[in-house]
């Protein structure tokens, strides 16, 4: 039942490819230049009055959300508001019927989205539900579904349904900046040949996997880390540490890079291992500033860049792994990809029961 694989999580892993394959399958039309989503009820007329989105979702879905909603908002620019589902509903959001509310959860059964959702509903929103289970309580209460078809989701720590969600995110962008005419038709093939290029990206990045592997037992003897980036770096940092904390059990903390100065550079200590992304080229520079922080307070930094920043960026830290070239915007596709099994290895090192990490459940419905 795990292919061949010691545990679920790392089959998860590795069916990456195919996940992205199956979620693109059938919502780009055959010249690769436009998306089409056959099952959503969203009319044009519809998309053409929103005026905010709201995402809200929990854990792995929440993170899944930021990168998404900055996707939407860079390609549509309609203001994008990010919560967690369990304080959605106590902030009194503004949500008004030219609200397009999109809840995230894999399982489709979180009773915070849940709730989310049935508020949103009550203040007449149109719900849409980015979800990995069709029949789920909250595919049937949502007015349009996008369904991810990662396939089944076993081992706790969510992989595939997370990159799923990130490549439907993307392509309903794509979709709304169509309707909407925000981006011209030479942009979205772009976006979308970028697209159709992720499978055979993350293939290439799981071919060989033993400097993470290595990386990984180093880490897995550390109490504390550090993951930074700046943009979407920033967003795919949480999802790292959340990763890593979640079956490693070993405590890091996930910043901004710009706001470690703020308090949190007090805790950089020597020999503390940080993580930082530097996928972004426009905030290349700001990145390394931020690396040379912690550096002169003594901190072992991985930086996770593209490859021809690799050799520069060594001059400030110490040791670097590539990730293949893409947008800016789809690097959180692939740069996740290594610190999920960052998190596997540590997680394995350290001995733990990777699939099924302590005190959690693979599908919350308590609030
Ligand atoms: C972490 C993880 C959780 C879930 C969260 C929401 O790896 O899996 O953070 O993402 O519990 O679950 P769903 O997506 O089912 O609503």
């Amino acid at each position: 039942e795990k292919g061949g694989f010691d545990h679920f999580m790392l089959k998860e892993i590795y069916e990456q490819p195919k996940a992205y394959r199956d979620t693109m399958r059938g919502r780009i039309d055959e010249s690769g230049s436009k998306v089409i989503f056959p099952e959503l009820n969203l009319t044009e007329e519809k998309i053409r009055s929103i005026n905010n989105i709201h995402i809200v979702a929990c854990g792995t879905a929440y993170h899944a959300g930021l990168v998404g909603g900055t996707a939407i908002e860079r390609l549509v620019r309609i203001p994008v508001a990010f919560d967690v589902a369990s304080e959605y509903r106590y902030r009194s959001p503004l949500i008004t019927p030219e609200t397009l509310v999109i809840v995230v959860s894999q399982s489709g059964e979180t009773a915070d989205t849940l709730a989310a959702l049935r508020e949103a509903h009550a203040n007449g929103a149109h719900v849409l539900a980015i979800t990995n289970v069709v029949g789920s309580s909250i595919a049937r209460d949502a007015d349009d579904v996008i369904a991810t078809l990662a396939g089944p989701e076993i081992a706790v720590a969510s992989t595939k349904a997370y990159t799923s969600q990130l490549i439907a995110f993307y392509l309903f962008g794509l979709y709304l900046a169509e309707v909407r005419g925000t981006q011209t038709a030479e942009e979205i093939s772009h976006i979308i040949a970028a697209m159709q290029s992720l499978p055979e990206q993350v293939e290439a990045m799981l071919e060989n996997t033993d400097a993470i592997k290595a990386y990984a037992e180093h880490i897995s003897n550390h109490n504390n880390l550090f993951f930074i980036g700046r943009g979407v770096d920033y967003a795919v940092a949480l999802e790292g540490s959340l990763k890593l904390k979640e079956i490693s059990y070993i405590h890091s903390e996930a910043y901004a890079a710009g706001e470690l100065k703020h308090g949190t550079l007090a805790l950089i200590e020597d020999g503390i291992p940080v993580i930082a992304l530097a996928t972004q080229e426009a905030l290349l520079e700001k990145t390394v500033s931020n690396i040379k922080e912690v550096k002169a307070r003594g901190a072992e930094v991985m930086a996770l860049s593209h490859e021809e920043h690799v050799s520069s960026l060594l001059k400030s830290v110490d040791q670097a792994f590539a990730i293949p070239k893409t947008l800016p915007l789809l690097t959180p596709a692939l740069s996740v990809v290594p610190l999920q099994l960052l998190a596997y290895y540590a997680s394995l090192a350290r001995g733990n029961d990777v699939d099924k990490p302590r005190n959690l459940a693979k599908s919350v419905t308590v609030e």
